[in-house]
């Protein structure tokens, strides 16, 4: 893995003047969450900063907030960083290291932009149509800031070297370019004028593309793109209102993807406290898991961000296998610890055939406590299985939030996080980590730098 020498920048932290917040909020009675969405910049809606495994809401905002820190340890902030602003080290260095925090480059020389994303070996065709297994790193490419965001495409051999494959998901700058320019015009050739309309309202430059992830479908031979699909409401100007998940689909993971529709998912059973039943079916970050016999399935933060959903695909991976009016609980969909205020959802399946769902709690780009639980079968029972992360600045994720936890062609297990920069989300930081399996648990310890097995 290139790397070249850029000064890591410290995330934005505001808890000093959320707590001068929280107290103002107390006085006025107006809702905490806007508040710090309005100090945050994030435009986000309500959102909270508790952890609560339980059906009950938080009752003290102030109380969660004193789990937030202020700043991270300089090992973990720093580490990776200062080894190769050390000339001595840099030397010593090969390119087959990671280097976890520092800024990675592609075999072009260019910054990786693949945030919130996601690497798993696939079969990738050449120019002939021969496909071989690489690894794909799909994500967001985050020069346009915070929105707008188009889905880059990374392949590699050997998770060092990682080749730009394009930008294979493109975010639509005008309504005209759906007609005028020739990319749009070949993808977008079979659509009326008034799905065009459709298109550009769901993914143009101002909308929210995030978390993107794929998935080959072998009966199909095409690749499926997932991502989560937002914007403002009519009723609401903060981002985040319409809450649904966005498909695509290509013929090979280096595009073009073709925008197919969004949508909202599962929703809570009638039997079942909802957490927020004012918006059914929201789904927010997300992400999604192939399981050995093939079956497909999403997960996602719903209903406010509050729950956590994990929902069964169709055979072509491009909807629900059940439309959410008619899906069964526990057959269809699953609500995981409803009111745990959990998000950036990652679900893998270990070595031991045990299933785990990791995730962040909601503080929008600044790091928190991680959250791993597991279960025999996906739509069984879980457990919680607490923070998988181990010593200095375990609390915060080693100052990251998950995003994927894959397999290499080895058998070695690594977590991906990502590490944002708010003030500059482009340069946020790809953090891995090895993943290790103590008995049935996982474990991550922070390692400033390590090879591959
Ligand atoms: C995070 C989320 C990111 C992005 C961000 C915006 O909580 O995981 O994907 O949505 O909030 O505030």
């Amino acid at each position: 893995m290139k790397q070249i020498n850029k000064k890591g920048k410290q995330k934005a932290k505001q808890v000093g003047l959320a707590a001068c917040v929280v107290a103002a909020v107390t006085l006025s009675g107006c809702s905490f969450y806007d508040i710090v969405d309005l100090f945050s910049g994030l435009g986000r809606g309500s959102e909270a900063l508790y952890v609560n495994e339980n059906q009950q809401m938080p009752s003290d905002a102030e109380g969660a907030m004193s789990e937030e820190r202020e700043s991270v340890t300089d090992e973990v902030k720093n580490g990776s960083i200062e080894n190769i602003t050390n000339e001595e080290n840099k030397k010593e260095k090969t390119e087959v290291t990671i280097l976890s925090g520092a800024t990675w480059l592609d075999t072009n020389g260019n910054v990786i932009q693949a945030h919130g994303g996601q690497i798993q070996l696939m079969p990738v065709p050449d120019e002939n149509g021969v496909k071989t297994e690489k690894y794909v790193w799909v994500g967001e490419e985050k020069s346009s800031g915070h929105l707008g965001n188009d889905v880059a495409v990374y392949t590699s051999d050997d998770l060092y070297h990682w080749e730009f494959q394009g930008d294979v998901f493109r975010a639509v700058e005008s309504r005209e370019q759906l007609d005028e320019d020739s990319y749009f015009q070949e993808l977008y050739a079979d659509c009326t004028s008034e799905e065009l309309d459709e298109i550009y309202n769901c993914i143009n430059k101002n909308t929210v593309i995030e978390r993107p992830k794929l998935l080959y479908n072998h009966k199909n031979d095409n690749y499926v793109l997932w991502f989560h699909s937002d914007d403002s409401t009519e009723k609401n100007t903060y981002k985040y209102d319409v809450g649904m998940a966005g498909v695509a689909v290509s013929d090979s993971p280096a595009g073009p993807f073709k925008f197919l529709g969004r949508y909202r998912l599962s929703q809570c059973p009638d039997d079942q406290i909802d957490c927020f039943p004012s918006s059914k079916g929201e789904a927010r970050d997300m992400n999604l898991f192939q399981d050995e016999d093939g079956t497909a399935y999403i997960t996602y933060t719903s209903e406010n961000n509050k729950t956590l959903y994990i929902s069964k695909l169709n055979e072509d991976y491009t909807y629900l296998s059940t439309d959410p009016e008619k899906a069964v609980y526990k057959e269809d969909f699953i609500r995981i610890f409803p009111g745990a205020m959990r998000e950036a959802p990652v679900l893998f399946k270990g070595d031991n055939g045990r299933y785990y769902l990791m995730s962040s709690s909601t503080t929008g780009w600044m790091s928190n406590q991680a959250r791993v639980w597991s279960a025999d079968e996906i739509f069984g029972d879980w457990q919680n299985d607490g923070n998988p992360c181990v010593g200095t600045d375990a609390d915060i994720t080693f100052d990251t939030q998950s995003t994927c936890v894959f397999p290499t062609k080895e058998g070695q297990w690594i977590y991906y996080g990502d590490r944002w920069n708010s003030t500059d989300l482009a340069d946020s930081r790809y953090i891995w980590l090895p993943l290790n399996y103590n008995g049935d648990k996982v474990e991550i310890k922070w390692e400033s730098e390590f090879i591959l097995e």
